[in-house]
């Protein structure tokens, strides 16, 4: 029985995404390394200092640079994308959220974030949503990052359900991987290509549907 949904926050709640894209970007073009959106995805839902990792191995640099001087190339991206996010408010809560949300809270289920986003408190009060989730799970809760389940499954531990009777709702590929690692049905964002091991997939946010999730969910 149906307990509980648990949310990634960048691209999915908000399009945050696209401010890490960016600041990603910015902070690759100086250093010469140019990226597109077919390598981002490689980088969703992916660590601070591991998307720094695979930016620089792409460019062929990994071996350039000391801890340290790693360290503040993350800083200097973490700080553009710190002012990126300061002009979010709630009118950025993707299409379909604020809906699917209601939808959730009515009929009693429990709600829970799942960020490996070290902003993500921020974010979720800028949107004005901190208090609507009953349990936020960000990177300094975790060991592992995504694709390990950890983070969903200290998410539904929190929350106290099984993982079994939890929703996950990620746009990451590693993300999908994550929720059905924990063992949960996972409703992905994005391309059906991309998010191939999703059990339901929706091009975009406007299109999700609470009756349909739920349907499928109990089909499977
Ligand atoms: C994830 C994003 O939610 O958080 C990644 O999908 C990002 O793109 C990661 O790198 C870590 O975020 P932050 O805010 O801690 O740098
Ligand atoms: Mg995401």
């Amino acid at each position: 029985l149906l307990q509980a949904f648990i949310f990634d926050l960048d691209g999915v709640i908000t399009e945050s995404a696209e401010y890490h894209y960016l600041a990603w970007k910015a902070l690759a073009e100086e250093l010469g390394i140019t990226f597109d959106r077919a390598f981002n995805e490689e980088l969703k839902g992916v660590s601070r200092m591991e998307s720094l990792e695979k930016i620089l191995v792409l460019g062929g640099r990994q071996d350039e640079f000391t801890p340290e001087q790693k360290a503040s190339l993350a800083a200097k991206k973490n700080d553009h994308y710190g002012t990126l996010i300061q002009q979010i408010t709630p009118a950025d809560i993707l299409p379909g959220i604020a809906p699917l949300l209601a939808e959730i809270r009515s009929r009693n289920l429990k709600l829970g974030l799942a960020s490996v986003s070290r902003n993500a408190f921020t974010v979720m009060a800028s949107l004005g949503l901190k208090d609507e989730f009953d349990v936020i799970v960000d990177a300094a809760e975790i060991k592992r990052g995504k694709p390990d389940p950890e983070i969903f499954l200290t998410a539904a531990q929190l929350l106290g359900v099984e993982p079994s009777a939890c929703i996950g709702v990620e746009d990451a590929v590693v993300g999908v991987e994550a929720i059905k690692g924990a063992g949960m049905f996972a409703v992905g964002i994005g391309s059906e290509e991309t998010l191939a091991k999703a059990d339901l997939v929706y091009a975009h946010t406007g299109l999700l549907s609470y009756a349909e999730i739920v349907e499928k969910f109990d089909q499977a």
